[in-house]
C-alpha cells in the first residue's frame, strides 16, 4: 500500500505523535505513548508493560501488527498507514466480576466518536463490534488480569478501519468490512481520530469510575443492534437461541429464549438469525 492509493496526504504517512499532542488534555489517558512502526500485538506489548509496572493510561500504537489479535483466537488485519491499532493499559477499581464493564464502556466510547466523523449510524454488537450497515468498522479486545479480590489492570486494544480501501481488503474480509474512508468517501486524519476517541475513552472511564455502569447502560443501549431481534449465541458448549433483550448492570446479554426463559449469556458468539 502506498500514500497514492489516497485522494490526498492525510492517509498513508507515518502517525505523528506530535499532531496528535496538539489539543490533547485526557485526564487518564495517553499520558505516555509507545510507538511502532511495526509490533507483533500492540496488546501483547501492553501487557508486557502493565506487568512491569506500566501505569494506567500508557497507550502503544503501531502502524501496523505483525500478529493482530481479534476475539476467539480470530487475527485482526494490520496492513500499515491506513488504519488504527493501539492498546491502552487501565487499571480499574472493580472487582473481577465487572472488569467486563470495561469492553462496554469502551464500544459506548467508540461508537460515540464513530457518530462525529460519519452520517450513518453505528450499531454496538455485543459486546466488541462497531457496525456499520452490518459490517465491521472497529473491534475491541481487552484482557484482564485479576487477582480473588480485585482487577489489577485491563489491556484495552482496539483496532479501527480509518483508510482501509475495500480494494485493499483481502477477500476473506472485503464482504463484512468497513472503513470511515469508504463511508465518508474521503481520508481521514487518523491523529484527528484517536484524538477524539481519547477524550471520549477518558470521559466514558471516568463515568464509569465515579458512578458505575449505570449512566453508560442507557447509551449502550440505544447503539445495541440486535434488540428484539432472533439471535443465535454460540456458547462454549452450547447453542442458544432466541431474541436479544440487551445487557444487565454486569454487561451479560439478555437472551429470551424459544421456552420463555431468560439467559444471561457471559461470552459467546452472537449471530443473527434471518426471519
Ligand atoms: C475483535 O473484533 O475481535 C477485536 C479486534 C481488536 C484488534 C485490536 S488492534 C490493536 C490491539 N492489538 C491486537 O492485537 N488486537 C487489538
Amino acid at each position: 500500500m502506498s500514500a497514492s492509493d489516497y485522494p490526498d496526504d492525510s492517509a498513508g504517512r507515518a502517525f505523528s505523535l506530535g499532531e496528535l499532542r496538539q489539543g490533547l488534555a485526557a485526564k487518564r489517558l495517553g499520558g505516555k505513548f509507545h510507538y511502532f512502526s511495526e509490533i507483533d500485538s500492540t496488546n501483547s506489548y501492553a501487557r508486557q508493560l502493565a506487568e512491569n509496572g506500566g501505569r494506567e493510561g500508557e497507550l502503544v500504537i503501531a502502524e501496523s501488527q505483525t500478529q493482530g489479535r481479534g476475539r476467539l483466537g480470530r487475527r485482526w488485519q494490520s496492513p500499515p498507514f491506513a488504519n488504527l491499532y493501539f492498546s491502552v493499559i487501565l487499571r480499574p477499581r472493580l472487582p473481577p466480576a465487572l472488569a467486563p464493564q470495561i469492553t462496554l464502556m469502551a464500544a459506548v466510547a467508540l461508537a460515540e466518536t464513530v457518530a462525529t466523523f460519519i452520517s450513518q449510524s453505528a450499531t454496538i454488537k455485543w459486546p466488541n463490534d462497531i457496525l456499520v450497515g452490518g459490517k465491521k468498522l472497529a473491534g475491541i479486545l481487552t484482557e484482564a488480569a485479576c487477582d480473588s479480590e480485585r482487577v489489577d489492570y485491563v489491556i484495552l486494544g482496539i483496532g479501527v478501519n480509518l483508510n482501509y480501501r475495500l480494494a485493499a481488503m483481502p477477500d476473506e474480509i472485503r464482504a463484512r468490512a468497513i472503513s470511515v474512508a469508504e463511508l465518508t468517501g474521503k481520508s481521514i486524519s487518523r491523529e484527528s481520530f484517536l484524538r477524539r476517541l481519547i477524550h471520549d475513552l477518558d470521559r466514558c472511564y471516568g463515568e464509569l469510575e465515579e458512578f458505575g455502569f449505570a449512566p453508560l447502560a442507557p447509551r449502550w443501549e440505544a447503539h445495541f443492534g440486535l434488540r428484539g431481534k432472533q439471535v443465535r449465541v454460540e456458547l462454549l458448549d452450547q447453542i442458544v437461541i432466541g431474541r436479544a433483550i440487551g445487557i444487565d448492570q454486569d454487561g451479560a446479554l439478555l437472551i429470551e429464549d424459544q421456552q420463555g426463559a431468560r439467559q444471561r449469556v457471559i461470552a459467546g458468539e452472537v449471530i443473527p438469525v434471518e426471519n
